[in-house]
């Protein structure tokens, strides 16, 4: 931007859509900002940076824009996954997600997402045969995790465990070498499940699985959590179906929390493995990933569909919790996942029985979208509203829904950071702030001892 000039617009992926021209009442200056248009949807937008030029005079640093959450900046460009909040439209590299979740696997979507395009079948044979052939981890990784609590959360034992590989894997940090990326990116697709299945074994005291090659990569990750004495494990299909289903509708969905901090920490160059580490530090938060856990807690609290008009009233005057499961940051209307979900669970119940908390979550909804709270902020159910009910129904204990949720993310995540590290216009995440802290002041200390003994607690001497 420049005071009476429109600077042209980067080339090739982006198009000069006009120009914002604004007036600096501080000043009376004029500004031209060129709009920027990339992509077949349109999206536009003024590029931050070019506030800068817009100061009182000499020495002044320039107006930044001030957004917190993100609310309305774009932090990258991407060709990976779109998503049209108000129509309820969620597309991966243009595919819509209903026909991947139909008629696709995980690991070809997986592919997808890295690659731009549906593989071949000797690109699919290949790249399910470097992953399956990845599974197992070093045996120090199996001795890490027997060194958790028997109660520790399972997120947190992914998370530790995902930055240790980093330690076994010291070459991975040459992330601008094309094949050390590739092998990292297998390494942790084919690893991740394993290490969430030795997650689950050990809070329930049960003896390590190692993987089975013959077995495709749910079947496999269900033979790791749940097989016992058998000597080869055959997966309920339906839950094979059902977990399938629900890896691709997790496989990523743009610049979520856990997304944005892979590619924030990732934009420091640290190795794939810490920066996939930080997404699942990011997805184990409740309003993120750890949604679906809540949802269970929240039917569970509420009991009974009687009590269901009371818990809603709790929400709607804010002395309650939120209505987990409901609302999204980019969905105003109903969540395509959701949708999917809802007719997953529908599957999954007519063959094992009607779980008895579907009947509290349906009533819950039913009554949330015809209520005026959720209707006039489009609050809707979000993906996490009944995965929790399915996974529940396979036995998954609830702390571990997370887990679950982001073994299928590793690959929008290693998708995303890849695309980011290939970005030239991306540099280290660094925002800005707005200071609001003190000026200037004289140190004068407090203390009467600047190293003070640490006082003898008397019971102990
Ligand atoms: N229950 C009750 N009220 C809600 C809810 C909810 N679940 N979500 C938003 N609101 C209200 C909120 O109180 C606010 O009302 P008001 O304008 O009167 O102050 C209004 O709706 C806007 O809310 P917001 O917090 O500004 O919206 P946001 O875009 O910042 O939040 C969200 C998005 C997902 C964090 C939020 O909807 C939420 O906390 N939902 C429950 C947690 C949940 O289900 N999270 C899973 C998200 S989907 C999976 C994922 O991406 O990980």
């Amino acid at each position: 931007m420049s005071k009476t000039s429109t600077e042209a617009a980067p080339a090739a992926t982006a198009t000069d859509a006009g120009a914002l021209e604004v007036r600096d009442t501080r000043t009376g200056a004029s500004y031209r900002m060129p709009i920027i248009s990339v992509g077949v949807e349109g999206d536009t937008a003024v590029r931050g940076a070019d506030l800068r030029q817009m100061k009182q005079g000499e020495g002044d640093f320039g107006l930044m824009s001030y957004d917190p959450a993100f609310m309305n900046t774009a932090s990258c460009k991407s060709a990976i996954t779109f998503i049209d909040g108000d129509k309820g439209i969620l597309r991966y590299r243009g595919y819509p997600i209903e026909q991947l979740a139909e008629r696709a696997t995980f690991l070809e979507v997986a592919w997808l997402l890295r690659n731009g395009e549906l593989p071949t079948q000797d690109e699919y044979d290949k790249w399910v045969h470097d992953i399956t052939y990845h599974t197992y981890v070093h045996e120090n990784i199996k001795r890490f995790l027997e060194g958790f609590r028997y109660d520790a959360h399972p997120m947190s034992m992914l998370c530790s465990s995902v930055a240790a590989l980093s330690s076994f894997y010291p070459e991975a940090k040459n992330i601008h070498d094309p094949e050390q990326r590739y092998i990292s990116m297998i390494r942790l697709l084919a690893k991740i499940p394993t290490i969430a299945a030795f997650c689950y074994r050990h809070i329930k005291g049960l003896p390590f699985i190692y993987p089975d090659n013959d077995l495709s990569y749910t079947e496999n990750f269900l033979s790791m959590v749940a097989r016992m004495s058998e000597p080869k494990y055959s997966a309920n299909p339906v839950f094979v179906k059902a977990l399938e289903v629900l890896f691709i509708l997790h496989a990523d969905h743009e610049q979520n929390c856990s997304t944005n901090a892979v590619r924030a920490v990732g934009s420091s160059h640290v190795d794939p493995f810490s920066a996939v580490a930080a997404g699942v530090a990011a997805l184990y938060g409740p309003l993120h990933g750890g949604a679906n856990e809540a949802v269970l807690h929240m039917i569970k609290e509420i009991g009974h569909p009687k009590n269901i008009p009371g818990f809603i009233e709790g929400v709607k005057t804010g002395k309650g919790q939120r209505l987990m499961g409901f609302g999204h940051r980019v969905y105003k209307s109903y969540d395509p996942r959701a949708k999917i979900v809802k007719q997953l669970a529908d599957e999954v119940f007519a063959q094992i029985g009607m779980d008895k908390d579907l009947e509290i979550a349906m009533e819950l909804e039913r009554i949330a979208l015809s209520d005026d709270y959720f209707v006039s902020r489009k609050l809707y159910p979000n993906v996490d509203f009944y995965t929790g009910l399915i996974y529940r129904s396979m036995a998954f204990p609830t702390d571990f829904f997370t887990v679950l949720f982001a073994v299928a993310r590793t690959a929008g995540w290693l998708a995303q950071w890849e695309e980011m590290l290939l970005d030239k216009e991306q540099k280290i995440a660094r925002p800005r702030q707005l200071y609001t802290g003190y000026g200037e002041r004289e140190y004068s200390s407090q203390l009467a001892s600047k190293f003070p003994r640490t006082k003898k607690d008397p019971k102990h001497g």
